[in-house]
C-alpha cells in the first residue's frame, strides 16, 4: 500500500503507537500510525488470560510489546503504549471490572502497567476507546455537537462526546431499560441469548435509544461492537430523530482508540 507522506511536525517517537484493546475473551493489538489512524501491522490477537488478574494481563502485555517491538513497523521504543479496558478508569485507575477479575478495581492501573513494562502506559475505558477512533478516523469525523459512541457486545459500552471532546466513563450500558441494565436486554449477547430475531431486537434498541435521545438530545448515534456488521439487519428498523450510523471501523476501533489516547497524552510539543 502506498503511505502518503507524513504531515511534517511529526516525529518518529510521536506518530506511531502500539494500541491494545482488553476484551473478556480476546485480547487485540496491533501498531497505529496516528497521521491518518491506519494499523502498520495486522490486527493481531491472543486469548485473555483466565483469570484476567492484572499479574496474568501485564504478563501478557509484555509478550505483546515484546512481538511488535520485533516487527519492522515497530514504533519508537519509547513511545507510549495505549490500553482499553472494559472497566471504569478514573485517571488512570480503574474503578470497575466487567469481564476481568475484580482485583483490577481500585489499582492504579497507569502505574502498574508502566512499571510492569518499562515504558509508559495509558490506559482507558475499552467504548472510550472505540468512541476516539470513529470521531476521528470514522463514522463520526468531523461531528461537532453532541455525539454519542455505543458499541453493542457482552455488554453495552458507551462514550460520549461534546464538540470532540470525550466526557468518559458515562456508563449508559447501566441505565435502567424495563426493570434491569439496558444491557441485560439490549447488548448482542442478550440478542443470542434470548434467541430474538431481527424485529424483536431492533424493537428492544428502539427503547434503548428513545431513552438515550431524551436524555441527551445527541446529534448523532454511531453504533458499534461485532454486531454493527449486521447494522442492516436493525439500524433500518429504527425510528428516531437522531441520526443513527454505523460505526466503520469495526473491530480495530478499540485498537485505534487506544493508540490515539496514548498519544494524545504525548504533548504535541514533545513531538
Ligand atoms: C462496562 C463498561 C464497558 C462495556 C463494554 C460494560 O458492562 O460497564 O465499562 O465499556 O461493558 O465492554
Amino acid at each position: 500500500m502506498v503511505r502518503a507522506p507524513a504531515p511534517t511536525g511529526w516525529s518518529t517517537l510521536h506518530r506511531h503507537h502500539i494500541g491494545v484493546d482488553v476484551g473478556g475473551t480476546l485480547i487485540k493489538y496491533a501498531a497505529v500510525d496516528m497521521a491518518d489512524g491506519e494499523l502498520t501491522t495486522p490486527v493481531l490477537q491472543r486469548p485473555t488470560p483466565v483469570p484476567a488478574t492484572p499479574d496474568a494481563l501485564a504478563e501478557q502485555l509484555v509478550l505483546i510489546v515484546q512481538e511488535l517491538a520485533a516487527s519492522p513497523q515497530a514504533p519508537h521504543p519509547e513511545a507510549s503504549v495505549g490500553v482499553a479496558l472494559p472497566a471504569i478508569i478514573r485517571h488512570g485507575v480503574a474503578r470497575s471490572a466487567a469481564n476481568i477479575d475484580d482485583a483490577w478495581i481500585g489499582l492504579d492501573v497507569h502505574r502498574f502497567l508502566t512499571e510492569r513494562l518499562g515504558r509508559t502506559v495509558h490506559v482507558l475505558n475499552d467504548a472510550d476507546a472505540a468512541g476516539l477512533a470513529e470521531l476521528r478516523y470514522g463514522a463520526g469525523r468531523g461531528t461537532t455537537g453532541t455525539v454519542l459512541v455505543i458499541t453493542l457486545g457482552t455488554g453495552i459500552g458507551s462514550a460520549l462526546f461534546v464538540d470532540g471532546k470525550l466526557v468518559p466513563n458515562v456508563e449508559l450500558g447501566h441505565l435502567e431499560l424495563g426493570g434491569v441494565d439496558a444491557e441485560v436486554r439490549a447488548s448482542a449477547v442478550a440478542r443470542e441469548r434470548e434467541g430474538l430475531d431481527w424485529p424483536d431486537y431492533a424493537e428492544r434498541l428502539q427503547q434503548y435509544f428513545a431513552h438515550l435521545e431524551f436524555l441527551f438530545s445527541p446529534d448523532l448515534i454511531v453504533v458499534g461492537g461485532g454486531i454493527s456488521a449486521r447494522h442492516e439487519d436493525f439500524l433500518p428498523r429504527l425510528h428516531l430523530d437522531t441520526l443513527v450510523v454505523p460505526a466503520e471501523l469495526r473491530n480495530a476501533a478499540g485498537i485505534i482508540g487506544a493508540a490515539r489516547h496514548a498519544y494524545l497524552a504525548v504533548p504535541p510539543a514533545s513531538a
